[in-house]
């Protein structure tokens, strides 16, 4: 039995099913993500876990116990919340400490135990600070350290870095994992950044109006998103709209516009769980990362195309290159070298193994919650 399960859970408001019927067993130790856009019920889901929240129908357990009706502060999980806010009257140590006084944690043992949580996330020397003396990274890690210091055996997350600067956000990324590490706690972290959620997690769980719609280890999540939903959520994508012409064996060619492409026959199995090979005549979209498009001389490639845009993001150049399928993005890695200059004749190549396919027709637009945090 898994450490920390939910099964089946539900919360509806009146008419709204704000969860539903999410099903998830989390390991000891293991650290997980709730991945979705706004609204899609990750909150939700987390106050559920912590006690804050009434499941509608469903249960949650606990190492073995029902706690789907034990109260909040019964848990005894730790909580960071983005609005948790530290006790501004109060030092450093006194808001760690809080919680230990709580659960009458003898002084001498308290002192110890603070100081080890003050250590672990970097802010002994700053014990005798208050909240309003601290840079928004270290409240966050002294809220990390409230959090810790009653040696949970859940860490509840929600957006726990969302308001720091870019910079230290991906810091604390890193510093995050690296705490969880040494403590071992087991970690349910909510995000709408799918960076932030890929960089620590050992599984991510995506959300969508409610429902989980992938579990999976990180990479597989971006290399074989079972949605399109997903393949637009987690990074960039280009998705071509095809019909397939003709299945032989272990390739199948699709009509991309006119233009036969040829892909995996056998990757329709893959993709959106409806298995199976893919037939002759069936409407396909297909999902090719912008990385794994090669730029390749004038003339060369699967596909030409010309140069018509191009964004310098310091490591990467993303490119807009124009051809018979429309506008196309690829990213290739800054080598130091100069970049391709607009307007460039190019050839537009990949290997087929990097196609990933979705049945069905491609969505009309881009979902307007994609762009909403
Ligand atoms: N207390 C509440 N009363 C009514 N609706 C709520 C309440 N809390 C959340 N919701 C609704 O439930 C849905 C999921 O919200 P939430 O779990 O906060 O999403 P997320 O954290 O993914 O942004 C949203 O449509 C939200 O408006
Ligand atoms: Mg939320």
């Amino acid at each position: 039995m898994s450490f920390l399960e939910l099964r089946d859970i539900t919360k509806t408001y009146g008419t709204l099913n704000a969860v539903s019927d999410v099903t998830l067993s989390v390991e000891k130790g293991e650290f997980v993500s709730l991945l979705g856009p706004s609204g899609c019920g990750k909150t939700t889901t987390l106050q559920m876990i912590a006690g804050f929240v009434d499941v509608t129908s469903g249960s949650i357990h606990l190492d073995g116990r029902d706690i789907t009706r034990a109260k909040a502060n019964t848990r005894g999980l730790g909580i960071v919340f983005q609005t948790y806010a530290l006790f501004p009257h109060m030092t450093v140590f006194d808001n760690v400490s809080f919680g230990l006084e709580m659960q009458r944690v003898p002084k001498s043992e308290r002192r110890a135990r603070v100081e080890e949580a003050l250590e672990l996330v970097h802010l002994a020397p700053y014990a005798g600070r208050y909240p309003r003396e601290l840079s928004g990274g270290q409240r966050q890690r002294v809220a990390l350290a409230r959090a810790i210091v009653i040696r949970p055996p859940v860490l509840l997350l929600d957006e726990p870095l969302s308001n720091l600067d870019a910079k230290l956000r991906e810091a604390m990324q890193f510093e995050l994992r690296d705490i969880q590490r040494k403590v071992g706690t087991t970690t349910v972290m909510v995000t709408h950044d799918q960076a932030e959620a890929f960089s620590i997690s050992d599984r991510v769980v995506v959300m969508e109006a409610g429902r989980i719609t992938q579990i999976d280890q990180p990479y597989r999540i971006y290399e074989h998103p079972q949605t399109e939903f997903i393949s637009r959520f987690v990074g960039k994508t280009n998705l071509l709209p095809g019909t397939v012409k003709a299945v032989s064996g272990a390739y199948a060619s699709v009509s991309l516009a006119g233009v036969p492409v040829e892909i995996d026959s056998q990757s329709g199995a893959d993709m959106g769980g409806k298995g199976g090979a893919l037939a002759s005549g069936e409407t396909v979209t297909l999902c090719i990362r912008p990385e794994k498009l090669r730029l390749t001389g004038a003339g060369q490639g699967r596909l030409p195309g010309r140069v018509s845009e191009r964004y310098f993001l310091g490591s990467q150049w993303l490119y807009h290159v124009d051809g018979p399928l429309g506008t196309l993005m690829a990213v290739t890695p800054n080598d130091g070298s100069a970049p391709l200059d607009l307007d460039a004749p190019v050839g537009v190549d990949w290997s087929p193994s990097v196609v990933r396919v979705h049945r069905g027709a491609m969505a009309e637009a881009p979902d307007p919650a994609l762009e909403a945090h």
